[in-house]
């Protein structure tokens, strides 16, 4: 099906309304892999930014790999889904220990944190192997056109829409379909008010057809996500404050926050705590997060686990901490 009209006329719209963005018209696997990871839980405006500051501390992958963990989360600070930059530290050494970037599918598939749509985006734009990236794009644009009705988070919406997405790929520019299906997802196809009467392709779109536009494509219900209470105590003494590193098994690995208490009776600091804010909400993926931040400044300071290190407060900034222990920090500047 390589010479769909599907194809040569998405091709063609991506030559007039494809976006400029500062990693296309390289060829440098590792700029196109930097991108991939930061594009995959984050909008292109914000993305971008992020891509620059990224390159220009570590401009090659042998930079990154000589990178301390902490420089990278530091940098990575704000993206959220932090796994992302620890997997592209783990894979920056694996691929210096190979001696350069793998250029075939599995290769790419082997490295930490590459998944078969990031395989198949830096295989195609870097390396124009023919693979077919499947994004959430790209499920949406193909339900409407093709009219399926699978559910697209299931295994077999994703084996069918990616059969799809394979048979349609020109073989000859498969970079440039992977981005063309993309960008014509995020700036015509989008999830809500597509642009039907611009749509090239709007002709032989069996949702326009049937007047599916807006229940295309289908998702299966998941259970409602679970709510995790949290309580954080920022203890400020001298000047100093304490943190401690979150550890490997839960969410935020390797980032830093203040005292927290989970699902316990609040700590005898020797002075009264004052509460900042109560309820703040947090939404990730899995959970729902529900934090109380207090403020204790004591005069002795307290003895803590040992796990805790005590800085200066001047110098919280040298540590990454998650975007929620952020909104705390904020709270204290405008007291
Ligand atoms: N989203 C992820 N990668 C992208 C790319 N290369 N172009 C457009 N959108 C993207």
């Amino acid at each position: 099906m390589e010479n769909s009209s599907f194809t040569s006329a998405l091709l063609k719209w991506f030559d007039v309304n494809g976006r400029e963005l500062p990693w296309r018209g390289i060829s440098d696997p590792y700029g196109i892999w930097v991108s991939e990871i930061i594009l995959q839980q984050t909008r292109i405006d914000q993305g971008t930014d992020y891509w620059h500051r990224f390159m220009e501390r570590f401009p090659t992958v042998e930079d990154l790999a000589a990178a301390s963990e902490d420089e990278v989360l530091k940098l990575w600070q704000g993206l959220g889904y932090y796994s992302r930059a620890r997997n592209m530290h783990v894979a920056a050494r694996q691929i210096v220990d190979q001696g350069g970037f793998p250029r075939t599918i599995e290769g790419l598939r082997a490295l930490k944190g590459v998944g078969d749509y990031t395989a198949a985006a830096v295989g195609s734009m870097a390396f124009g192997l023919p693979a077919a990236a499947v994004d959430g794009n790209v499920y949406r644009v193909l339900a409407r056109h093709y009219g399926i009705d699978v559910p697209i988070n299931t295994t077999q919406g994703k084996r069918a829409f990616t059969a799809l997405a394979q048979d349609l790929l020109p073989k000859y520019a498969a970079g440039t379909f992977n981005q063309a299906l993309m960008d014509f997802g995020a700036i015509c196809c989008t999830p809500v008010s597509p642009r039907c009467d611009e749509c090239p392709v709007a002709l032989t779109c069996e949702a326009l057809r049937t007047g599916r536009v807006g229940s295309l494509p289908v998702k299966e219900k998941k259970l409602t996500v679970k709510e995790r209470r949290l309580t954080y105590i920022y203890i400020r003494h001298q000047g100093m404050t304490a943190l401690h590193r979150r550890a490997e098994g839960d969410i935020w690995q390797g980032l830093w926050e203040p005292l927290l208490v989970e699902d316990a009776q609040l700590p005898d600091l020797g002075c009264p705590l004052k509460l900042l804010a109560h309820d703040v909400k947090h939404v990730l993926t899995h959970r729902i997060l529900l934090a109380d931040f207090y403020l204790a400044e004591p005069e002795e300071r307290p003895v803590l686990p040992p796990d805790y290190i005590w800085i200066k407060e001047r110098e919280i900034g040298d540590y990454a901490i998650p975007r929620l222990v952020e909104k705390l920090f904020e709270l204290l500047v405008k007291l």
